[in-house]
């Protein structure tokens, strides 16, 4: 049960929540009422691991005892290593940490005003942006996101952001202009109701991009650190970007952000330039590094691919089964979405009575993300509650 104390004392910027979350294994969680549940959500794709994963947990729990923060002001040795890592899988350059999406993204906007206001590229400030996408709520971030749902109330927001329909080489090639310093796209647009940027358009805008001289960012926030089946959902394209945000499931839990910044750019920020108190501390470091050890140990880069694409065709039977409730399914790994007809929120309260949680996505959409530890058992469980509400939301055309 809700305390009456949530709203008494909570700012009411989330929707009311429907159940009080207390403790967590694997894919289940558990509310106040002792109620059991499969957890399709991953906290929005962010317990990647799932829950109180033991080499997680312990690798946590040990650098809790023994260094949780000291700042920037010194150099962190868990920090050195997994910049290291990261430039391993992403390609030569280098990492500057933060603590979210929005804040990742902020250090990708302010890379490119940095460089634009820099030697002969003063005035490029322009940065294009794909259309439906979600890049966070400070105000630069949210005035890389174009959708009047987060923004109004909230402007004015920074100029001069163009945005340009994802996919649509055309439009972005109309949109990059000589003031033009950075375009801006997600590999698979995540709040907007998981959208994927086709390789083909990616290696197009990365051609272009580098023809004039203009930044390539990619937001990974929501695809990065393994979900869709590829380290970071632009690996699929086999292209370079010029920076890339992460955050989410880069922690499994505990917050970090983070950018890489190839080796053109990444002498760009001298000291001073840009920095926050929490970014890379040694705690969100080790946090980091058992997300991408247990990657590693237990290969799950290859199960969200194999999980997902047991998991997308079994959608694709229920979509086709029920024609009137579902569109489309979308997305690749374990980053899906069924589209619908019309808004899934009775649908989401049906399943979460029964034990599955599930989160929607812009555009009608019901988004799965469960961990990357899922098991086949799990998936099959949850489709199996997710049948047991397909007839009663069915229209009688089906
Ligand atoms: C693609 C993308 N970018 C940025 C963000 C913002 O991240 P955060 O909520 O950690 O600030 C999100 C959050 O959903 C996201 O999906």
């Amino acid at each position: 049960m809700i305390s009456p104390e949530h709203a008494k004392f909570l700012v009411g910027n989330y929707a009311h929540p429907a159940i009080e979350i207390t403790h967590g294994e694997g894919s289940k969680l558990w509310d106040s009422d002792g109620k059991e549940y499969l957890d399709f959500t991953s906290g929005i794709a962010v317990t990647n691991l799932g829950h109180g994963h033991p080499q997680w947990t312990q690798a946590v729990t040990k650098q809790a005892s023994q260094l949780v923060h000291c700042s920037n002001l010194f150099s962190i040795p868990e920090q050195v290593r997994l910049a290291k890592r990261l430039v391993g899988k992403i390609g030569p350059g280098k990492v500057l940490f933060c603590n979210s999406g929005a804040e990742a993204n902020e250090a990708l906007l302010k890379l490119a005003r940095y460089v634009g206001n820099k030697g002969d590229k003063s005035n490029k400030n322009k940065v294009v942006v794909a259309e439906n996408g979600f890049h966070g709520r400070t105000l630069g971030a949210l005035s890389a996101t174009q959708s009047p749902k987060y923004r109004k109330g909230f402007e004015p927001l920074l100029e001069p952001f163009t945005f340009a329909p994802l996919n649509d080489f055309e439009a972005f090639s109309q949109a990059i202009d000589d003031d033009t310093i950075a375009v801006l796209i997600e590999s698979i647009q995540g709040e907007g109701g998981i959208y994927e940027a086709e390789s083909i358009f990616l290696q197009k805008i990365s051609a272009l991009c580098s023809q004039k001289g203009v930044l390539l960012l990619l937001d990974e926030v929501q695809a990065g650190i393994g979900r869709t089946g590829d380290f970071l959902g632009y690996q699929k394209a086999e292209i370079t970007p010029n920076a890339v945000a992460m955050a989410k499931g880069l922690g499994g839990g505990f917050p970090i952000g983070a950018i890489w910044i190839d080796q053109r750019y990444c002498d760009t920020f001298g000291p001073g330039s840009h920095g926050t108190t929490f970014g890379g501390s040694p705690l969100a470091c080790s946090a980091a590094h058992a997300v991408l050890d247990v990657l590693e140990k237990e290969d799950l880069i290859q199960a969200a691919k194999k999980q997902g694409s047991y998991f997308k065709n079994q959608l694709k039977q229920r979509q086709q089964a029920f024609p009137s409730l579902f569109t489309e399914v979308r997305g690749r790994g374990l980053m899906l979405a069924l589209a619908c007809h019309q808004d899934p929120g009775p649908m989401l309260k049906d399943l979460r009575e029964l034990g599955l949680l599930l989160v929607g996505a812009g555009g009608n959409a019901i988004r799965f993300l469960p961990p990357l530890t899922v098991s086949k058992e799990e998936i099959d469980l949850a489709l199996a509650l997710f049948d047991q509400v397909l007839s009663s939301h069915q229209v009688s055309s089906d």
